[in-house]
């Protein structure tokens, strides 16, 4: 595959709508939006690091209004895919992923035309906050409905999978569980969605806290741990015994046991990451008293629990009710930058373009 910068010819040509005419039929230029998610049972262990399988199922929930808008435009002027993220050419690791999505898209489509990839990101990256699952869940809503290939939302998490593990659990809204799946080439690790977001209205505030050191990203972060954690293999286990708790959880509305056993879990990772060699610290200090926050105002009855992926921001899951108290009482702590109220959300899905 080869690429171009956003300077040259062909990435200004994202700029203006592809000739339908060129195209072949049902080809046409697509955009679409998608969440992000933050995994209530966590993903953090691969069996498979080319097809991003994982070891273990995870539960995640879709969080409403922070995620990736993409615009893919097929053109039969390129010879390689271009892509912009925020305005700036995509690095190289970036493209390498980008190419394992659109490569299995345009086998689907039997086709060998190349795409014009704009990715414009609503939530910070390298913060924790999942934005490459955002991005690839995206990007393969808007890349099939480009090149005409219909999917269901099962199908399509598997593509969504190739260029981000938890990307295929941003395909649906509300509630979704990644299953882990027995298959080599990961046929059956695809994504479900086990409750929308009106089944369980829950509210999120994302609490946003700057990024420190240079941050290990998730891939290699798991590789890491995999080979040097002395924990590794339990956290693997506690995740097969948290999932249908999680499941459990949802299933019956149980608020304190969803908190409870989601804590756990996102604790159990970090433990796992912290005993990785070199130790993978995610956390600044306002992570740790955000987390001492939080279960400070459930000791006082207030409907909330934290969690983290891997950076060190904190996404804080409450009741309606919670909401303002959770806000009060985070905002003021040193180091946190911004909190965004939002709410669980929507999976990924189409939207209009100019
Ligand atoms: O999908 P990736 O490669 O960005 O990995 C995500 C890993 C965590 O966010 C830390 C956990 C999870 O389940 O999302």
């Amino acid at each position: 595959m080869t690429h171009e910068d956003a300077s040259s010819p062909a990435a200004s040509s994202l700029a203006r709508p592809v000739s339908g005419a060129n195209l072949p039929d049902g080809m046409q230029r697509a955009a679409a939006f998608a969440p992000i998610n933050i995994a209530l049972s966590k993903y953090w262990g691969k069996r498979d690091y080319e097809r991003n399988l994982p070891l273990a199922p995870s539960v995640s929930v879709c969080i409403a209004e922070l995620g990736t808008l993409t615009i893919v435009a097929p053109n039969l002027d390129l010879d390689g895919n271009v892509m912009l993220i925020n305005d700036k050419p995509a690095d190289q690791k970036a493209l390498v992923r980008v190419g394992r999505v659109m490569r299995s898209v345009r086998a689907l489509a039997g086709t060998e035309v190349r795409a014009g990839v704009r990715a414009v990101n609503t939530v910070p990256t390298a913060q924790g906050l999942a934005s490459s699952a955002s991005a690839f869940a995206a990007l393969a809503r808007a890349a099939t409905a480009a090149y005409g290939v219909g999917l269901d939302d099962g199908a399509l998490s598997g593509i969504a999978r190739l260029g981000s593990g938890s990307a295929c659990r941003s395909v649906h809204g509300g509630f979704v569980l990644w299953q882990r799946g027995e298959r080599d080439d990961g046929s059956d690790s695809l994504a479900e969605q086990i409750a929308t977001p009106e089944d369980w209205p829950l509210r999120a505030v994302i609490v946003h806290i700057g990024e420190g050191p240079k941050k290990t990203p998730s891939g290699e972060g798991m590789r890491l741990s995999a080979d040097t954690s002395p924990f590794f293999s339990a956290f693997i286990d506690t995740c097969f015994r948290d999932v249908p708790e999680c499941l459990g959880a949802i299933a019956s509305r149980d608020f304190e046991r969803l908190g409870e056993v989601s804590e756990a879990n996102c604790l159990a990772m970090h433990a796992t990451m912290l005993a990785t060699r070199p130790g993978l610290i995610y956390w600044q200090a306002a992570t740790v008293e955000v987390m001492h926050t939080v279960r400070r105002l459930r000791a006082v009855g207030v409907a909330a629990f934290f969690t983290i992926d891997a950076g060190p921001s904190v996404v804080v899951l409450c009741e309606a009710g919670a909401v303002d108290g959770v806000c009060t009482a985070i905002g003021g702590i040193p180091g946190v930058v911004k909190l965004t109220r939002t709410r669980v959300g929507g999976g990924a899905h189409l939207v209009p373009h100019g």
